[in-house]
C-alpha cells in the first residue's frame, strides 16, 4: 500500500506526495523571534537515543523539473528533549533563503515531517569521565543538545553542579533557554528522581552580543577577562574536577576548545571519554 505524506505550502493547501515510512506528525510549534521556532512531533515506538544526541530531520523536497521525481530533503538537528519523553523537540533557525528552514518554520500541528531515526553525536555523558561540574556552553541554537540533557536526570545524578553559558546576539534568542531552565523547577520527574533541591544546583549565564541585556559580550571573553568567574562565583575551569560540552558555531567551538586546552582538559570522544565534547551547531 503507498501512504501518502503532506508537504506544507506557505501559501495553499498542502500538497500530496509519495510517502516515506520515516513520517512523524508534529504535535506542537511554538514561534520565539522571526528567526527561531521549536517544535514538537511523534516518536517513533523503537526510536532509542542518547540525550544529547542528533538525528536527521526534514522535508520532501521540490519535484524535479525533469524527471518529477521529488526526494527529502534533510538536515542535522539535535534531539531538545531527554530520553524518556515519548515526543521528541526541536529548536529551530529559520533561514529566510534556507533549503529546508524557509518551509520547516511554516510547519503547524498536524503536519508530517520525516525524521531518520538513527540517533548519533558526541554530546553525550558517555563522552565524559566523571567529575563534579558540568559545563554547558552554547551559541544560538547550540542551546538545543543542552535542552535535552538538562531534561536528563543522569546529569543531576553524576554531577554537583551545572554551569549553562548561551551567547546570543539578541535578547529574544534567549528565551527558548532561559523558559526551559524556569521550567526545571516545576518538572515533576526530575523533582521525584533527584528530589527539590535539585535545580540550585544550577548557574545559568546568558549573555547577549549586540542588544543591550543585565550581561553583556562574548563568554570566550567574558573568561578570558575573569568577569564569567567573578559573576558566577566560581573557580576557573580544572581537569581534576570540570567536564564541558560545547555546541555553537565554527569560530566559537574552535576558540573555546582552544581555551579550554589552555586550562588542561583533553577533548574526548565515545570511544575515548575523556574531559570535554564539541559538536557544531550548524555548518558554516
Ligand atoms: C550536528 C548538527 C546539529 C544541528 N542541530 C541543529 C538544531 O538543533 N537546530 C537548528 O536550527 N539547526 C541545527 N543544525 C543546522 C541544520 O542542520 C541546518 O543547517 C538548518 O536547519 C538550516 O537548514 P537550511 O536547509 O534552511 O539551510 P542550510 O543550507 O543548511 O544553511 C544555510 C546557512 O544558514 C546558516 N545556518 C544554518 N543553520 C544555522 C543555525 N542553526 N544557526 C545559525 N545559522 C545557521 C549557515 O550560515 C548556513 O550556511 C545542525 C547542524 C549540525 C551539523
Ligand atoms: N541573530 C540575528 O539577529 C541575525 C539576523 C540576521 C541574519 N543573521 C545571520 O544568521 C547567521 C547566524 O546568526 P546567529 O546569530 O544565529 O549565530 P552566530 O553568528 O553564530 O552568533 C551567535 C552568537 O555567537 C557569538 N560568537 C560568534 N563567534 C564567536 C566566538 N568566536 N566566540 C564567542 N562567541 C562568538 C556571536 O557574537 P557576535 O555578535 O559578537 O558575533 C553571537 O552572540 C549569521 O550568518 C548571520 O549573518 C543573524
Amino acid at each position: 500500500m503507498t501512504e501518502m505524506i503532506s508537504v506544507p505550502n506557505t501559501t495553499t493547501a498542502t500538497k500530496a506526495v509519495p510517502a516515506l515510512p520515516d513520517a512523524q506528525i508534529v504535535t506542537q510549534v511554538k514561534h520565539y523571534t522571526d528567526r527561531l521556532f521549536s517544535f514538537r512531533c511523534t516518536r517513533p515506538a523503537s526510536m532509542r537515543f542518547r540525550s544529547g544526541e542528533f538525528v536527521m530531520i526534514g522535508l520532501m523536497g521540490d519535484p524535479n523539473p525533469e524527471t518529477g521525481k521529488v526526494k527529502p530533503l534533510l538536515r542535522a538537528y539535535s534531539i531538545a528533549s531527554p530520553n524518556w519523553d515519548e515526543e521528541l523537540e526541536f529548536y529551530s533557525i529559520k533561514v529566510p533563503d534556507g533549503p529546508l528552514t524557509s518551509r520547516l518554520q511554516h510547519i503547524n500541528v498536524g503536519d508530517e515531517i520525516i525524521l531518520r531515526p538513527k540517533p548519533v553525536g558526541t554530546l553525550v555523558h558517555d563522552a565524559l569521565r566523571p567529575g563534579k561540574r558540568l559545563w554547558f556552553f552554547a551559541t544560538g541554537t547550540g542551546f538545543a543538545p543542552f535542552a535535552s540533557l538538562l531534561r536528563e536526570p543522569q546529569t543531576y545524578e553524576d554531577y554537583d553542579e551545572m554551569i549553562i553559558t548561551h551567547t546570543c546576539r539578541e535578547v529574544g534568542e534567549l528565551t527558548y533557554g532561559h523558559d526551559l531552565i524556569e521550567g526545571l523547577k516545576t518538572d515533576e520527574l526530575l523533582n521525584e528522581v533527584i528530589g527539590d533541591g535539585f535545580w540550585k544546583k544550577i548557574k545559568y549565564y546568558p549573555t547577549t552580543t549586540r542588544e543591550h541585556s543585565p550581561k553583556m559580550g562574548r563568554i570566550t571573553d567574558l573568561m578570558r577577562s575573569g568577569a564569567a568567574f567573578a559573576d558566577l562565583g566560581v573557580s576557573v575551569l580544572n581537569p581534576d574536577t570540570d567536564r564541558a560540552m560545547i555546541c555553537g558555531n565554527l569560530a566559537f567551538n574552535i576558540e573555546l576548545k582552544a581555551m579550554l586546552e589552555e586550562y588542561g582538559l583533553i577533548e574526548g570522544a565515545n570511544s575515548n571519554p575523556q574531559h570535554y565534547v564539541v559538536e557544531k551547531a550548524f555548518l558554516d
